[in-house]
């Protein structure tokens, strides 16, 4: 019976290895270098996976985000304003992130950290995010990008970078999308987020949605 678990074991292991090789995934998932200046100025979000409860239902829902990222007197302080059109009403909201060593950090309330990874587009980035709360971790892949669409081989491989973190396939963002107008009103952003995350009983309600969301639209 052992022996029968370990060669399943081994072949969903060569089945893994195949569909992207380890090698390349460790390329892919390299984190890069960034200077804070090269994260300035506005970005748009163009497509991404998450393990965050209710993600691949808000994914379904979103019809278009778009960040500004702002330099502050602090020069490891960055101020992100924020808007997204969510089955299309506009919010904005307003946050500081510490951006230091091409890592940025947000520590509280909650625990959140970004890396950068390769991408062959040169007017995009590529997000590894994870959040940390008491009792969970979350992981995100977000691709942002200065244009309104980026090509195929950049969303395949974006695609491989979520396979190689084991993550669901992107949701890529409908390039025709409306955004969101520059003088909108802002909210504090990481409170918002914070009573979501703690949230227990919203977590199971999101993830059951996540599923039904895919099992009816996919
Ligand atoms: C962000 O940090 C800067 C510099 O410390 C500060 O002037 C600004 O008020 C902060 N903004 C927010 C939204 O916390
Ligand atoms: C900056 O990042 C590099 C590579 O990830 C690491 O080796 C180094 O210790 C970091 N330095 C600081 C000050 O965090």
């Amino acid at each position: 019976m052992k022996s029968c678990e370990v060669v399943v074991l081994l072949l969903a292991l060569l089945c893994v290895g195949r569909a992207a090789p380890l090698t390349s995934c460790d390329t892919l998932l390299k984190p890069i270098s960034i200077s804070n200046e090269q994260m300035l100025g506005r970005w748009l979000y163009i497509g991404g996976s998450s393990d965050l409860p209710g993600s691949r239902s808000l994914g379904h829902l979103l019809n278009s985000i778009w960040l500004d990222i702002r330099a502050t007197s602090l020069s490891n302080v960055l101020t992100i304003f924020q808007t997204q059109r969510i089955y299309g009403e506009c919010s904005g909201m307003i946050y500081n992130v510490t951006m230091q060593n091409s890592t940025l950090l947000i520590e509280h309330p909650f625990y959140l950290k970004e890396v950068y990874l390769e991408t062959d587009c040169a007017d995009c980035l590529v997000v590894y995010e994870e959040v940390k709360t008491s009792q969970d971790s979350f992981k995100s892949l977000l691709l942002f990008s200065r244009q309104r669409s980026v090509s195929l081989a950049d969303v395949e491989m974006l695609k491989m970078q979520a396979k190689c973190l084991q993550m669901p396939s992107p949701l890529m963002m409908d390039p025709s999308y409306e955004i969101c107008p520059d003088n909108i009103a802002t909210s504090d952003g990481l409170a918002a987020f914070n009573s979501l995350l703690e949230a227990k009983m919203g977590q199971r309600v999101a993830k059951l949605l996540d599923q039904l969301f895919d099992f009816f639209i996919n």
